[in-house]
């Protein structure tokens, strides 16, 4: 293989919190092995938005493979699970199946001009039928979690055992890991349908065999930060396992308005609550009643990300009706909060002095980019594995406190509860301070003084 050059191709499902640490990974790879070739893969409209948002001078090659939403019952231009409601969420993970001889096409493509098969494919673990692309032609195969080890391990475990028949009763224990025990409340609505014959256990529970049968599996995560979750997850797969993390933008990808700007400047350092619920989930009309009374009643300055609620179009018109009647005008008027609809510069907004804490859904991506800014965390999680990642956060790490769980049409929220979770992390010196040693654990992560002396923990295992 001397003289070869060598090929690394990789594979992110098509939804932002996937697609973005793909990217990071991507440049992180041709950092430290700049002779290689590095291809990015996915559907059109996603490549289209990546070849925008890529650094200056970058040499990650983007290769879209051909994709029709339109024929799997999606609205059609829609292939980043950002623009579909959750109901059709499955179409979306079916039709990536058809993907397929696509990819098998394109790695025999750069099998016949490199001469040799890549080095390796890195494939989500939503693209975990890459395995058998990589066996065929002899290619390492590496899985990439995009979320954290603890969140992971535990949704690999609840895959396996089918049907969730416990999972209406009041509580639910996990196979692998009986001392954890939750109550429904903090299932997913794809969990609580889990009899086993229904599309998601079929799909998922093939996906996770698949992918437990991976040569390695790398993780967007931090040794020191979840040392317990590695190795809960060690005990779920057969590759060994690498921390990369914490792979994320540090720079916006979405510039922040002169508005929104010198709004946050006039606020006093660490006083503004952010509110998001990512990229993919929202909570209902009545939670957001609910949320809006609670943001006026702590009178904290605060910036709130409004997306549609369940039920409606993700791209209609923010209507005045989802929030309390003079809602806005009031919070305009006294200045106490700035709406963003649809799409803020998050990672802007986190990274600014007067950012004092996040109320969030506890998307990983969103966790790792308040965590490193040092902003603790206000929990609201909605899906996946949200649900643990708040669990850890609050338990093993003490960053977050919750306010509400989920958004089914079971899970109550009371404005008091919302009101009194906000009170309490942004008031609680020693949460704040724990946020802060987070930080310093996952900043120094991805470090490397000079002379190559104290490397980071996940630089170790990328070299
Ligand atoms: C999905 C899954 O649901 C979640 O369980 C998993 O952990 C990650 O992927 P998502 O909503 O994409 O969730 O959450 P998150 O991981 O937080 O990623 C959202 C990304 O979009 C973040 O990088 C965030 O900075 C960005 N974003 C989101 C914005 O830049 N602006 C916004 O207004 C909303």
């Amino acid at each position: 293989m001397e003289g070869k050059k060598q090929h690394v191709v990789l594979f992110p499902f098509m939804g932002q919190g996937h697609i973005t640490p793909f990217l990071l990974l991507a440049e992180l790879i041709h950092e430290y092995y700049p002779d290689y070739t590095i291809t990015l893969v996915n559907t059109p409209l996603n490549i289209r938005n990546l070849q925008s948002s890529l650094p200056p001078g970058s040499k990650i090659n983007l290769k879209s493979l051909p994709f029709d939403a339109s024929s799997h019952g999606l609205p059609p231009d829609t292939e980043n699970t950002k623009a579909i409601p959750f109901h059709l969420f499955i179409n979306l993970f079916r039709a990536s199946e058809t993907l397929e001889p696509a990819f098998e096409r394109l790695i025999a493509g750069i099998t016949e001009e490199d001469g040799i098969p890549p080095l390796c494919i890195i494939a989500d673990n939503f693209f975990s039928w890459t395995l058998h692309i990589a066996r065929k032609f002899g290619v390492f195969h590496s899985t990439f979690l995009t979320s954290g080890a603890y969140g992971s391990a535990l949704l690999f475990s609840l895959w396996k055992y089918l049907p969730h028949r416990n999972a209406y009763s009041d509580e639910f224990s996990l196979p692998d890991f009986p001392e954890i025990r939750l109550h429904h409340t903090q299932l997913s609505n794809i969990l609580v349908v889990a009899d086993g014959g229904d599309a998601w256990s079929v799909l998922l529970r093939r996906l996770n065999e698949l992918c437990t049968r991976s040569d390695a599996v790398l993780v967007n995560t931090v040794k020191e930060f979840e040392a317990r979750g590695l190795s809960m997850l060690r005990e779920q797969l057969q590759g060994p396992i690498f921390p990369v993390g914490p792979l994320l933008c540090t720079s916006a990808s979405h510039s922040m308005g002169m508005d929104l700007s010198d709004w946050l400047d006039s606020q006093p350092s660490a006083s503004v609550l952010y509110v998001s619920f990512g990229s993919q989930n929202t909570i209902r009309a009545s939670q957001m009643l609910k949320l809006a009374m609670a943001l006026e009643a702590t009178s904290r300055p605060f910036i709130w990300v409004i997306r549609p609620p369940v039920g409606f179009d993700v791209r209609v018109q923010f209507k005045s009706e989802w929030l309390p009647e003079g809602f806005e005008d009031r919070m305009r008027g006294t200045k106490q909060g700035f709406i963003v609809h649809q799409w803020a510069p998050q990672v802007e907004i986190l990274s600014h002095p007067s950012t004092g804490a996040f109320l969030s859904h506890c998307g990983w991506n969103s966790v790792l980019e308040s965590l490193v800014h040092g902003v603790p965390i206000i929990g609201w999680p909605l899906s996946a594995e949200q649900f643990y990642n708040s669990k850890f956060l609050m338990e093993e790490v003490g960053v977050c406190v919750e306010a509400a769980r989920g958004n089914r049409e079971s899970s109550e929220v009371k404005k008091e509860e919302v009101e009194r979770a906000i009170e309490i992390v942004m008031d609680n010196e020693e949460i704040r301070r724990k946020a802060k040693e987070t930080a310093r654990v996952l900043k120094s992560a991805l470090k490397e003084e000079e002379n190559n002396t104290n490397v980071g923990s996940s630089l170790r295992g990328l070299k």
